[in-house]
């Protein structure tokens, strides 16, 4: 049966022009040579042990913020999106960068909502998504979409999921008012909903982290749309990230923006 969620997303996407990245000219893709991943995208590499030649799978790949530039640092990618209109976006993203880099990126569109995807077995080494699985609210359909990656993830190959963390402390608020972007509703994630998810899948748990310690301070209005708070604000952030990675979890987990879960195919 095709998610309730896959047809709100699309319905959502459909009405706006969403997530389009594109590189236009050549000072652009210099810079993109130079920076080619975002802070996720790394935190995704490193609990993936990611490297070129793997391959990989994206789910709900949106724009191709994730997807492109690991193709580009040599991957092979399968971009799983359930809206069309996203992924017309993240082809046009793959071109221009294609357009200068004078070669092809190996990436390959699948539209289609994952709980009906037609997905090989034991194909990738890796399989992330970034913002999709607590979109889920019905545990049994987070549950199968478990089963369905994991079933197509390699022998010892990795699962890795981020999420807002659904323990901060502007949370509630953050969900009330939709502060996240979107027009649809989230559940509040959190390790043992994960955990809870991954049972009976042949998934173990490997490494959780928190990140982007206090982050959610700038979804705030009233910080997101006044420049000079924020401009006061920002050196303090800076400053207390620099020792993100040094504090105990049990601090992180509570004050970090996002939570990333890995998991391995035993
Ligand atoms: C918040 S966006 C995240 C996009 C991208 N991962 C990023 O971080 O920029 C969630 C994406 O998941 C996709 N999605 C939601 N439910 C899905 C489903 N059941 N099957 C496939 N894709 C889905 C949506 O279309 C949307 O593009």
């Amino acid at each position: 049966m095709p998610s309730k969620v896959a047809k709100q997303w699309k319905d959502e996407l459909a009405s706006g022009e969403t997530y389009r990245q594109r590189i236009k000219t050549r000072v652009e893709y210099s810079l993109f040579k130079l920076r080619p991943c975002s802070k996720k995208l790394k935190q995704i590499i490193r609990l993936g042990k990611i490297r070129p030649g793997m391959k990989v799978l994206d789910f709900g790949a949106g724009g191709g913020r994730d997807s492109v530039p690991l193709a580009y640092m040599g991957c092979e990618l399968d971009a799983l999106d359930c809206s069309d209109r996203v992924l017309r976006n993240l082809i046009a993203y793959k071109k221009s960068v294609e357009r200068y880099a004078k070669g092809t990126l190996k990436i390959n569109t699948i539209c289609a909502d994952i709980l009906e995807a037609d997905l090989l077995a034991s194909r990738y080494d890796v399989i992330f998504s970034c913002g999709v699985i607590e979109h889920f609210l019905n545990e049994r359909e987070r549950r199968q979409v478990y089963q369905i990656l994991a079933r197509s993830l390699k022998e010892n190959g990795r699962i890795i999921t981020s999420v807002p963390n659904g323990n901060h402390p502007l949370r509630a608020r953050q969900r009330a008012e939709r502060l996240g972007g979107y027009n649809i509703e989230e559940i509040d994630y959190t390790v043992e909903l994960f955990e809870n998810d991954i049972k009976g899948t042949g998934l173990v748990l490997e490494k959780v982290k928190g990140f982007n310690l206090f982050g959610y301070v700038f979804i705030l209005p009233r910080i997101a749309k006044r420049g000079w708070l924020c401009l006061i604000i920002k050196p303090f952030y800076l400053f207390l990230r620099l020792f993100e990675n040094w504090l105990p979890f049990l601090f992180t987990r509570k004050y970090a923006y996002w939570l990333f879960f890995a998991a391995r195919k035993r």
